[in-house]
Protein backbone atom coordinates (compact mmCIF):
# COMPACT_ATOMS: atom_id res chain seq x y z
CA UNK A 1 0.00 0.00 0.00
CA UNK A 2 2.93 2.71 1.07
CA UNK A 3 4.70 1.18 -2.17
CA UNK A 4 2.11 1.87 -4.53
CA UNK A 5 1.79 4.91 -3.27
CA UNK A 6 5.68 5.73 -3.36
CA UNK A 7 5.16 4.41 -6.91
CA UNK A 8 2.50 7.27 -7.85
CA UNK A 9 4.45 9.74 -6.29
CA UNK A 10 7.72 9.15 -8.45
CA UNK A 11 5.65 8.35 -11.63
CA UNK A 12 2.94 11.12 -11.57
CA UNK A 13 6.18 13.64 -10.64
CA UNK A 14 9.22 12.63 -12.96
CA UNK A 15 7.66 15.29 -15.68
CA UNK A 16 8.11 17.47 -13.14
CA UNK A 17 11.50 16.59 -11.63
CA UNK A 18 13.48 16.40 -15.16
CA UNK A 19 12.86 20.31 -15.94
CA UNK A 20 15.17 21.63 -13.54
CA UNK A 21 18.42 19.10 -14.45
CA UNK A 22 17.67 19.75 -17.95
CA UNK A 23 17.84 23.26 -17.62
CA UNK A 24 21.26 22.96 -15.56
CA UNK A 25 22.43 21.08 -18.64
CA UNK A 26 20.46 23.11 -21.03
CA UNK A 27 21.19 26.24 -19.41
CA UNK A 28 22.80 29.58 -20.66
CA UNK A 29 22.40 32.49 -23.18
CA UNK A 30 20.32 35.56 -22.73
CA UNK A 31 18.61 34.96 -18.78
CA UNK A 32 15.04 35.93 -18.88
CA UNK A 33 15.00 38.99 -17.09
CA UNK A 34 16.98 40.39 -19.74
CA UNK A 35 19.18 41.95 -16.91
CA UNK A 36 16.72 43.75 -15.38
CA UNK A 37 17.24 45.31 -11.66
CA UNK A 38 14.49 45.52 -8.91
CA UNK A 39 15.56 47.26 -5.90
CA UNK A 40 18.90 47.14 -6.44
CA UNK A 41 19.02 43.39 -6.88
CA UNK A 42 18.61 41.41 -10.50
CA UNK A 43 14.88 40.68 -10.80
CA UNK A 44 16.09 37.14 -11.15
CA UNK A 45 19.31 36.51 -11.80
CA UNK A 46 21.77 35.09 -14.84
CA UNK A 47 20.75 31.41 -13.41
CA UNK A 48 17.56 31.77 -15.06
CA UNK A 49 17.47 31.79 -18.87
CA UNK A 50 15.38 31.28 -21.81
CA UNK A 51 17.01 28.14 -22.74
CA UNK A 52 16.87 26.32 -19.72
CA UNK A 53 13.42 27.41 -19.30
CA UNK A 54 12.34 26.47 -22.81
CA UNK A 55 14.51 23.16 -23.11
CA UNK A 56 13.57 21.84 -19.54
CA UNK A 57 10.19 22.48 -20.36
CA UNK A 58 10.47 20.50 -23.34
CA UNK A 59 12.53 17.27 -22.11
CA UNK A 60 10.08 17.12 -18.54
CA UNK A 61 6.41 17.08 -21.52
CA UNK A 62 9.00 14.30 -23.61
CA UNK A 63 9.51 12.52 -20.04
CA UNK A 64 5.70 12.41 -19.93
CA UNK A 65 5.11 11.46 -23.43
CA UNK A 66 7.48 8.37 -22.59
CA UNK A 67 6.09 7.13 -19.35
CA UNK A 68 2.45 7.25 -21.40
CA UNK A 69 3.88 4.77 -24.01
CA UNK A 70 4.81 2.32 -21.49
CA UNK A 71 2.45 3.32 -18.64
CA UNK A 72 0.46 -0.07 -19.61
CA UNK A 73 3.30 -2.45 -19.63
CA UNK A 74 4.48 -0.67 -16.14
CA UNK A 75 0.48 -1.17 -14.33
CA UNK A 76 0.96 -4.96 -15.43
CA UNK A 77 4.81 -5.18 -14.13
CA UNK A 78 4.95 -3.17 -10.75
CA UNK A 79 0.00 -4.06 -10.15
CA UNK A 80 0.08 0.22 -9.32
CA UNK A 81 -2.59 1.72 -10.77
CA UNK A 82 -0.66 4.63 -12.10
CA UNK A 83 -1.48 7.44 -13.64
CA UNK A 84 -1.39 8.35 -17.34
CA UNK A 85 -0.89 12.32 -18.15
CA UNK A 86 -3.70 13.94 -19.80
CA UNK A 87 -1.99 16.89 -22.38
CA UNK A 88 -2.64 19.37 -19.90
CA UNK A 89 -0.65 17.79 -17.39
CA UNK A 90 2.61 16.77 -19.88
CA UNK A 91 2.22 20.76 -20.46
CA UNK A 92 1.73 21.80 -16.57
CA UNK A 93 3.84 19.79 -14.69
CA UNK A 94 7.06 20.59 -16.44
CA UNK A 95 5.92 24.26 -17.54
CA UNK A 96 4.90 24.61 -13.73
CA UNK A 97 8.03 23.18 -12.26
CA UNK A 98 10.21 25.50 -14.15
CA UNK A 99 7.94 28.33 -13.23
CA UNK A 100 8.10 26.96 -9.56
CA UNK A 101 12.10 27.24 -9.79
CA UNK A 102 11.64 30.77 -11.40
CA UNK A 103 9.48 32.17 -8.66
CA UNK A 104 11.75 30.62 -6.11
CA UNK A 105 14.76 32.83 -7.50
CA UNK A 106 12.63 36.05 -7.65
CA UNK A 107 12.07 35.58 -3.71
CA UNK A 108 15.74 34.51 -3.14
CA UNK A 109 16.79 37.87 -4.64
CA UNK A 110 14.19 40.22 -3.04
CA UNK A 111 15.80 38.68 -0.11
CA UNK A 112 19.53 39.90 -0.67
CA UNK A 113 20.45 36.15 -1.71
CA UNK A 114 22.56 36.10 -4.46
CA UNK A 115 22.54 33.84 -7.35
CA UNK A 116 23.84 30.30 -6.44
CA UNK A 117 22.93 30.77 -2.51
CA UNK A 118 20.99 28.29 -0.74
CA UNK A 119 17.34 28.77 0.40
CA UNK A 120 16.70 25.76 1.93
CA UNK A 121 13.26 23.95 1.48
CA UNK A 122 12.44 26.71 -0.84
CA UNK A 123 15.31 25.44 -3.06
CA UNK A 124 13.99 21.80 -2.79
CA UNK A 125 10.44 22.32 -3.27
CA UNK A 126 9.43 24.97 -5.51
CA UNK A 127 9.21 22.95 -8.60
CA UNK A 128 7.19 20.61 -6.48
CA UNK A 129 4.78 23.77 -5.77
CA UNK A 130 4.66 25.08 -9.32
CA UNK A 131 3.86 21.99 -10.82
CA UNK A 132 0.99 21.26 -8.26
CA UNK A 133 -0.66 24.60 -8.85
CA UNK A 134 -0.05 24.43 -12.34
CA UNK A 135 -1.91 21.08 -12.75
CA UNK A 136 -4.72 22.02 -10.03
CA UNK A 137 -5.35 24.69 -12.29
CA UNK A 138 -5.61 24.02 -15.81
CA UNK A 139 -6.35 19.92 -15.30
CA UNK A 140 -8.02 20.07 -11.64
CA UNK A 141 -10.00 17.03 -12.31
CA UNK A 142 -6.83 14.77 -12.93
CA UNK A 143 -4.73 16.46 -10.37
CA UNK A 144 -7.53 15.68 -7.84
CA UNK A 145 -7.20 11.68 -8.49
CA UNK A 146 -3.53 11.52 -8.92
CA UNK A 147 -2.54 13.82 -6.49
CA UNK A 148 -4.29 12.43 -3.40
CA UNK A 149 -2.86 13.95 0.15
CA UNK A 150 -0.88 10.74 0.62
CA UNK A 151 0.33 10.92 -2.72
CA UNK A 152 1.29 14.44 -2.08
CA UNK A 153 2.40 14.15 1.72
CA UNK A 154 4.96 10.99 -0.07
CA UNK A 155 6.02 13.44 -2.96
CA UNK A 156 6.73 16.72 0.17
CA UNK A 157 8.83 13.98 1.73
CA UNK A 158 10.75 12.25 -0.37
CA UNK A 159 11.63 14.82 -3.26
CA UNK A 160 13.99 16.85 -1.21
CA UNK A 161 16.18 13.91 -0.70
CA UNK A 162 15.87 12.81 -4.31
CA UNK A 163 16.73 16.63 -5.25
CA UNK A 164 19.84 16.44 -2.88
CA UNK A 165 20.91 13.10 -4.09
CA UNK A 166 21.01 14.54 -7.82
CA UNK A 167 22.18 18.10 -7.07
CA UNK A 168 25.23 16.60 -5.33
CA UNK A 169 25.82 13.66 -7.89
CA UNK A 170 25.66 17.30 -10.64
CA UNK A 171 27.99 18.89 -8.39
CA UNK A 172 30.81 16.17 -8.52
CA UNK A 173 29.91 15.75 -11.99
CA UNK A 174 31.03 19.36 -12.29
CA UNK A 175 27.67 20.22 -14.00
CA UNK A 176 26.58 22.04 -11.29
CA UNK A 177 28.28 25.05 -9.03
CA UNK A 178 26.69 23.92 -5.54
CA UNK A 179 25.17 21.11 -4.49
CA UNK A 180 21.87 22.17 -4.11
N1 LIG B 1 19.26 27.18 -15.47
C1 LIG B 1 18.83 27.92 -16.58
N2 LIG B 1 17.53 28.28 -16.71
C2 LIG B 1 16.60 27.95 -15.77
C3 LIG B 1 17.00 27.20 -14.63
C4 LIG B 1 18.34 26.85 -14.52
O1 LIG B 1 19.64 28.24 -17.46
N3 LIG B 1 15.31 28.32 -15.95
C5 LIG B 1 20.68 26.79 -15.39
C6 LIG B 1 21.58 27.99 -15.05
O2 LIG B 1 22.81 27.79 -15.71
C7 LIG B 1 21.74 27.87 -13.54
C8 LIG B 1 21.79 26.34 -13.35
O3 LIG B 1 20.89 25.85 -14.33
O4 LIG B 1 22.89 28.51 -13.05
C9 LIG B 1 21.42 25.90 -11.95
O5 LIG B 1 20.06 26.20 -11.68
P1 LIG B 1 19.64 26.84 -10.29
O6 LIG B 1 20.34 26.19 -9.15
O7 LIG B 1 18.16 26.84 -10.27
O8 LIG B 1 20.14 28.35 -10.47
P2 LIG B 1 21.21 29.20 -9.69
O9 LIG B 1 22.33 29.53 -10.63
O10 LIG B 1 21.56 28.56 -8.41
O11 LIG B 1 20.45 30.56 -9.43
P3 LIG B 1 19.36 30.90 -8.30
O12 LIG B 1 20.09 31.41 -7.11
O13 LIG B 1 18.53 31.94 -8.95
O14 LIG B 1 18.58 29.65 -8.03
MG1 LIG C 1 20.97 27.03 -7.34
Amino acid sequence: MLLDVIAVALWAMLPAYVPNNAAVLAGGGRPIDGGRVLGGARLLGDGKTWRGAIVGTLVGAAVALVLNAVVVSARGFLGVELPRFPPAAIVGLPAGAILGDIAASFLKRRSGRERGASFPVLDQLDFVAGALVAVYLIAPGWAAATFTPAVIATVVVLTPLLHLATNVIGYQLGVKAEPW
